[in-house]
């Protein structure tokens, strides 16, 4: 019986059950735009970097780290586990990650390496990098995107400077047995084992410092508000949203470090805040880029566009120009084992965007039908092709749309109508 591997980068991989990971994702590895000259992504991500520099020292050295070239393949333990991530949690599934088998896959977040970095030893650290979901396409999203992840730490001396009586924890808070405490987070307003003083400093520092982040970058005009959030690894957890483009949009997430995440990388005496934030959603606000797949052109006339910027310059994106849309459908009986409702999007969307690669702007389903007599599952979806850098002919997108045809017909079992 032969055993099949899949190939990353020169590291070879057992394949089961559930690997999805395609070719054309595995061509993204590597690329590291957040830390391209000239890329917009790389001067958001170095302005970001400058805040916390700048912002934070300790005995006249930047007290953050910055880890922006940690590899994106981990272990389900590093994405989800470490995180307190339930077994049965929906963002473990399959049509939301690229696994590379039950045991690997590309993080589907920057928080992926908070786990091993607090077991280092560290207390102030950023993480930086691109990371992989599966999701819809259209304008504003992409399978690879890249976010800043941070953690601040604190001990008592340092978050209640000369106030011995004031206590990060509880008294019935062991710190020499803390696996012995059940931590609840059924409180809304802290963890069971902290001080409601702690958290709460620990909140207002938080948002004082994301706030003035989103300012520095924004400008101080900037319109935002803080939104109450739950993620299983913070507690209290909020997003914050910057009114843009004429809605509330979400640019980052954040909250108080669960304490059993902190027990098990080690530290047991201390708090601590994280944030994970898109650079993506802010780039593009930043410097009104209309398509998110304009962080991957190559194209000088995107490019020089960035070029030798001021970090703090502000820059509009001029469209070099717009080509025009060409929209085909695609219709098509499903086989008797699927259903309008079993059938998965996301698989249908990535071998879309593997044969019509970065042509693809939108993928908008279009109409689901359910035949009254013969009971057969139809899907119309319509595909959206528009080159970044140049008319695309009829004929042409035709072409592509046929092969993409086939391949949905050998790969899911339809029928095209
Ligand atoms: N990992 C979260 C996300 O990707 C963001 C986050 C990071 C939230 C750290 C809280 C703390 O959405």
């Amino acid at each position: 019986k032969s055993i099949a591997l899949v190939d990353i980068k020169g590291k070879e991989f057992v394949s089961d059950d559930y690997t999805n990971i395609t070719p054309k994702i595995i061509s993204y590895l590597g690329k590291n735009l957040h830390m391209q000259k000239n890329n917009p992504l790389s001067i958001v991500r170095q302005r970001i970097v400058n805040y916390f520099y700048s912002s934070f020292t300790q005995r006249g050295a930047p007290a953050f780290s910055i880890y922006d070239n940690l590899s994106p393949i981990v272990t389900t333990k590093q994405n989800f586990d470490d995180l307190l991530i339930p077994s049965n949690h929906p963002s473990r599934a399959k049509s939301d990650c690229y696994y590379i088998n039950r045991g690997n896959l590309l993080r589907a977040h920057m928080t992926a390496h908070q786990s091993e970095l607090l077991r280092s030893g560290l207390d102030n650290f950023l993480m930086i990098g691109d990371v992989y979901r599966r999701d819809e396409i259209d304008s504003t999203h992409f399978p690879v995107f890249h976010q800043v992840d941070g953690v601040r730490s604190q001990r008592k001396e340092e978050l209640f400077p000369g106030q011995p009586d004031l206590e990060i924890f509880e008294p019935n808070y062991d710190k020499k047995n803390p696996h012995t405490f059940v931590n609840s987070i059924k409180d809304p307003m802290k963890q069971s084992c902290h001080t409601l003083e702690a958290t709460k400093l620990m909140e207002t520092q938080l948002k004082t410092h994301l706030i003035s982040l989103t300012q520095v970058l924004f400008g101080e005009s900037i319109k935002y508000r803080w939104v109450e959030e739950y993620f299983p690894f913070t507690h209290p957890s909020w997003e914050l949203e910057i009114f843009y483009d004429n809605k509330w949009m979400e640019i980052l997430g954040c909250g108080i470090v669960r304490n059993e995440i902190l027990v098990n990388a080690g530290p047991t005496n201390s708090i601590a805040y994280a944030f994970g934030l898109g650079l993506e959603r802010l780039a593009m606000a930043l410097y009104k880029i209309p398509d998110i797949r304009l962080m991957w052109s190559t194209d000088s006339g995107f490019l020089t566009q960035f070029q030798n910027i001021d970090l703090n310059e502000s820059v509009t994106y001029k469209p070099v120009s717009s080509y025009p849309q060409c929209i085909n459908d695609m219709s098509f009986w499903l086989p008797e084992n699927l259903t309008i409702d079993t059938f998965v999007s996301n698989d249908f969307y990535d071998l879309v965007r593997d044969i019509g690669g970065d042509i693809i702007e939108q993928v908008r389903l279009k109409d689901k039908f359910v035949h009254p007599k013969t009971k057969k599952h139809s899907l119309c979806y319509s595909i959206v092709y528009r080159h970044l850098e140049r008319t695309l002919t009829q004929a042409e997108v035709n072409e592509v749309h046929k092969v993409i045809e086939k391949a949905v017909v050998d790969t899911f079992g339809v029928a095209m109508r």
